[in-house]
């Protein structure tokens, strides 16, 4: 790319060109993007964050149950303060809230409403692993007139923006407001993100799937059946080799995939069968469904396309299993057949 692209510039042309986003929209996108390079910074000194250092644990629990790390409460801060004033939001959700964040009666009100996973993948904060934030972005139900939790349970197929930001060996932005997905990596020195990838496309076939093995002996039947399919190689009914990784920051694996191609699954099991995954509907799973069918995917539960499932909770919990076309529709396929 001979000229760099920015993503202000990006957003600008959006709005300008392609009609996708309004000024809100485009302002609350640069928003997110301006908290996520603040939590970089913070990804970025680690430990030498003195006082404010980011490692370690909290001392708390959110409201799933998870022991809270400090970046996880960092995280969910800066995103807070940062999109809180700006006039674009009506309020936001986070996996680090029990409730909705109604925004405070001091600053205006608008038409979007925020959800994020502040900091994915917090098993690798303290081990120097790529992490990440993931958001996604819908709007207020017409003639509403005042905001409650209700509001935000709408099907992902009502997203009117998605994204995350990696924290790895470089800090990247990855985005979609329906009309494919954009990639913008930090330039440290400029202090914005820059265009790296525009329109990413996922191969159909894969030989790489991604799931945390350790789980194998509570798997689903269908499940059990892909992966012994994959790991008997050549010599089995695939008749290629597979290989594996597992990065336990879905943020992680579904940029692999984004980039190479691949299929993830964290199905449901046996472990707690009452909870429908271990991964959430409206934070983790909509979010990246969404950037993974524009980048030509699919994104599915085993039964149904995630994005059209109807949330009955903010933090519904959901199956997933997502990534290279024919192996998701392969896998689904097995559900079926049950
Ligand atoms: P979070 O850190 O936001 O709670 O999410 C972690 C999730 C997901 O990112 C990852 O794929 C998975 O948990 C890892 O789970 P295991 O620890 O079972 O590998
Ligand atoms: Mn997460
Ligand atoms: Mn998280």
């Amino acid at each position: 790319m001979s000229q760099k692209i920015s993503l202000t510039r990006y957003l600008v042309e959006q709005q300008r060109m392609e009609g996708h986003i309004p000024s809100q929209l485009r302002l609350l996108l640069e928003v997110v993007a301006r908290a996520c390079k603040s939590i970089s910074q913070a990804v970025n000194k680690g430990a030498l964050g003195g006082e404010n250092s980011i490692m370690g644990t909290a001392g708390s629990e959110n409201v799933q149950g998870e022991v809270q790390k400090k970046l996880d409460i960092i995280a969910n801060e800066v995103l807070i303060e940062a999109n809180e004033w700006g006039g674009h939001l009506a309020a936001m959700a986070s996996e680090e809230m029990d409730s909705i964040y109604v925004v405070p009666n001091r600053y205006p009100q608008g038409e979007y409403l925020l959800l994020f996973d502040p900091l994915d993948g917090s098993s690798n904060i303290d081990i120097n692993v790529s992490i990440g934030t993931i958001f996604s972005v819908l709007k207020m139900p017409e003639d509403d007139r005042g905001v409650d939790e209700g509001d935000f349970l709408q099907a992902g197929n009502k997203q009117v923006a998605a994204g995350y930001c990696i924290y790895g060996p470089q800090t990247t932005l990855v985005l979609t407001v329906g009309d494919g997905v954009a990639m913008f990596t930090l330039d440290r020195e400029q202090g914005s993100f820059v265009l790296i990838e525009e329109n990413v496309t996922i191969p159909e076939d894969t030989q790489e799937f991604a799931i945390n093995m350790s789980n194998m002996r509570h798997w689903d039947e269908p499940v059990k059946r892909y992966i012994d399919e994959c790991l008997a190689g050549k010599d089995g009914p695939r008749g290629k080799d597979f290989n594996m990784r597992w990065v336990a920051a879905m943020v992680a694996d579904v940029h692999r995939i984004l980039c190479r191609g691949g299929i993830f699954m964290y199905p449901w099991d046996k472990r707690e069968p009452e909870k429908a995954g271990k991964l959430r509907l409206m934070y983790e799973a909509n979010p990246m469904s969404w950037l993974i069918e524009q980048a030509g995917g699919m994104a599915t539960n085993g039964k149904q396309r995630i994005l059209d499932i109807q949330p009955g909770k903010l933090h519904e919990r959901v199956s997933v299993i997502l990534g290279s076309k024919n192996e998701v529709e392969r896998v689904t396929s097995y559900h079926a057949k049950l």
